[in-house]
């Protein structure tokens, strides 16, 4: 049966805002969401609990390789959003910790992590009619997406937003360290060897940092539109 779904890359630096809008987006044209930066944070999680991060923060990279075959990631609609499952335990509140997103970035350097995940990821958009956001999905994962997307924003304004969402969670972080993070991963993330962070040149680009979240739902539902052509 033909469909004429299609498949969307949302790419972009670190609390940019892209799971906000690309998770709306999938909600309103009935089209399934995928937060692939949560599969790495969850890889992350394992990899803290195996104590496969050195004490230096490097990572055992040998040992992680050996254990994917023993790590499973699945999402569960709940409601508005998405839970992480890890190995069939519900993680999503875990890998959105400071502590993860510090390691998160050495662990998805890793080729052997982003080849199991890639793997994974493609397999998730075999019948289109999916909305995917992260760092590669435009250039590696889906390099013939019919609709891509690269988001940036300052990194104060993305350190706001995240620092936001954390106290909100009730986490004790200061803004500093917040900041920190977010500069930390966008550096190892652009100078990767292994498919790093870059704007795909068919992707239109989107600087946020001072729109509201109203405005780039909308701004990203209007691209949807004129793209294929759909009013839903
Ligand atoms: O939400 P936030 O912007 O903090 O980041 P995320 O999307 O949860 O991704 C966490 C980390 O996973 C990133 O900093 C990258 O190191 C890595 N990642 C990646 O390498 N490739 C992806 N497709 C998605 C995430």
């Amino acid at each position: 049966m033909s469909s004429d779904k299609i498949i969307i890359a949302i790419d972009g630096y670190s609390s940019s805002g892209k799971s906000t809008m690309a998770r709306r987006l999938a909600k309103t044209i009935g089209y399934r969401y995928i937060d692939s930066g949560a599969m790495y944070r969850a890889v992350t999680l394992y990899a803290m609990r195996h104590a496969l991060i050195n004490p230096d923060g490097t990572v055992d990279a040998p040992r992680l390789e050996t254990a994917l075959p023993e790590i499973s990631i699945d999402f569960k609609v709940d409601g508005d959003g998405q839970q992480t499952l890890l190995n069939g335990e519900i993680v999503e509140n875990e890998i959105r910790t400071l502590e993860v997103s510090n390691h998160v970035s050495p662990v998805a350097a890793i080729p052997a992590v982003r080849h199991a995940l890639v793997k994974m990821q493609r397999a998730m958009g075999e019948t289109k009619g999916i909305v995917m956001d992260g760092r590669d999905i435009g250039t590696v994962v889906f390099p013939h997406a019919e609709m891509k997307v690269f988001c940036n924003a300052t990194p104060e304004r993305r350190a706001e937003r995240r620092f936001k969402e954390l106290t909100e969670k009730g986490a004790t972080v200061t803004y500093e360290e917040v900041l920190a993070n977010v500069m930390q991963r966008d550096h190892i993330d652009m100078t990767r060897e292994e498919s790093p962070l870059r704007c795909a040149d068919d992707a239109v680009m989107l600087d946020n940092s001072a729109m509201t979240i109203d405005e780039q739902n909308d701004w990203l539902l209007n691209l949807y539109r004129s793209i294929t052509g759909k009013k839903d």
